[in-house]
């Protein structure tokens, strides 16, 4: 691997591997992120040399996490897992029955419509005028996605040229970082923090990266922090956003996930420009059928069809069956909705009740918690796997990206509300009865090892 080149997407040569490590014990790669001498060195027979790409991302954090988990469960401890953001309830059975309708229906299963069949876009067009009130034509305006990741992450494909920059929210969804540097994009992570009530500070982007940006990345409501920005709130990033010549790319997938008020999408406030990304997967419940959409502006909508056709074939026709089924019904959607307020103000009941921090999300299924004094968010997390509580919660720094030195995840874990109502109720009982008891015995460790010569 000596001498083997790696590329800054900016298009200068940032690092040669040879000379980086005799220089000291890191590396760096790519923006903002680290990968340890002995992690760049790892012999590989030269034929399986990762592509800088794969390179990129690093390690899985939550290795070691599952790794403790397991050994948890192997010591019989029921353990109740918040650190997966994928929901436990069953799809609805409407949406079941009409994908099994649609498997025979489609008995001669060829290759699906790539951008979706007439019907499903019907469905969604209709929906979209329900929910918001905006009018969309389904055959510019919408295009179907296989769930929204891939087409989150390939979007960038579709606009970026070498070394032009994405903004991110940090923390944020990984697909927008990954995607991005895939594309061989540049990723300028912005933070959301509690000083900025969790809303991008626009004013806060360094004019030399907005110069540069082509796609602005948001999440409304916002993954993990949960917060939702108003209207006025997305007028003003549109707006911000116009003025620079740069594309709102708006991930919605948690819009029908809302605790007070339905959520505003951006395309009530433009479309120009604009383009949204949306998904079945929460909303109803879907996540393994693998549906969503695009819409916006038809010229971007464009640019993704233009790319999706030289990707993949399309979203298969039965599970188009059932997300029309889906999109046709609210009555689960209500029923999900509560669920989730169900085991969140149950949590937050015993929050209280052990005197930690609260977290109040407008939507999504996560808490985003503030950790308690004196403690690390991996501290925390740590603490939280005390054998008498058995809970995984995932440190808020694992989700964001540290730049100049900053983690806005640090200090918060976020609590996914995906298991059962049963087990969230086994978990709150928990923390009510041993709480205290595990901080204490935390609390007199951290003073034992400060006393330690
Ligand atoms: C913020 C956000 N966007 C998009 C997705 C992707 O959802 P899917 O690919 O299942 O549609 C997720 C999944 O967890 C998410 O958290």
């Amino acid at each position: 691997m000596a001498g083997m080149q790696y590329k800054h997407p900016g298009g200068a040569v940032k690092a040669d591997l040879a000379e980086a490590f005799k220089g000291g014990s890191k590396l760096e790669l790519w923006h903002g992120r680290w990968y340890s001498v002995a992690e760049a060195q790892a012999p590989v027979e030269a034929r399986m040399n990762p592509s800088s790409r794969i390179r990129s991302l690093g390690s899985y954090p939550f290795a070691r996490l599952d790794a403790e988990v397991t050994r948890l469960r192997d010591a019989g401890v029921d353990v109740v897992d918040f650190g997966v953001g994928d929901p436990s309830t069953p799809t609805p059975e409407i949406v079941r029955e009409a994908c099994k309708r649609g498997v025979d229906e489609h008995a001669a299963a060829g290759y699906p419509s790539y951008v979706g069949r007439a019907d499903y876009l019907r469905a969604v067009a209709d929906w979209t005028e329900r929910r918001y009130g905006v009018s969309l034509d389904p055959k510019r305006e919408i295009a179907a996605t296989i769930g929204s990741k891939e087409a989150v992450f390939h979007f960038p494909e579709a606009i970026l040229e070498l070394g032009e920059v994405v903004l991110v929210p940090n923390p944020g969804y990984p697909p927008y970082v990954t995607g991005t540097r895939f594309a061989e994009g540049e990723v300028c992570p912005y933070p959301l923090t509690a000083a900025n009530d969790f809303l991008p500070d626009l004013a806060a982007i360094p004019q030399e990266d907005a110069a540069r940006a082509r796609i602005l990345w948001i999440t409304a409501p916002h993954s993990p922090t949960g917060r939702q920005p108003s209207r006025a709130d997305l007028a003003r990033i549109v707006e911000w956003a116009a003025a620079r010549d740069i594309i709102v790319a708006s991930d919605e997938a948690y819009s029908e996930l809302w605790f007070r008020e339905p959520a505003p999408s951006v395309l009530e406030v433009a479309r120009e420009g604009v383009i949204v990304f949306q998904s079945l997967s929460k909303r109803s419940c879907m996540t393994g059928y693998r549906v969503g959409w695009v819409a916006g502006d038809p010229r971007l909508v464009d640019l993704h069809k233009k790319l999706k056709t030289n990707i993949d074939s399309g979203v298969p026709n039965f599970i188009q069956d059932a997300a029309i089924a889906a999109l046709g019904d609210e009555v689960h959607v209500e029923e999900t909705r509560a669920g989730y307020a169900h085991r969140k103000e149950r949590l937050r009941a015993a929050f209280r009740a052990c005197g930690l921090p609260d977290a109040d999300p407008d939507a999504t299924i996560y808490l985003w918690q503030p950790v308690p004094k004196p403690f690390t968010d991996e501290e925390f997390s740590r603490l939280m796997l005390d054998p008498r509580l058995g809970l995984v919660v995932l440190p808020g720094s694992w989700m964001s990206e540290t730049v100049d030195g900053e983690n806005p995840g640090r200090g918060y874990v976020r609590w996914a509300l995906t298991p059962p109502e049963d087990q969230v109720e086994e978990a709150a009982l928990r923390l009510e009865e041993h709480y205290s008891a595990v901080l204490a015995k935390a609390l007199s460790k951290r003073a034992d090892q400060k006393a330690a010569p």
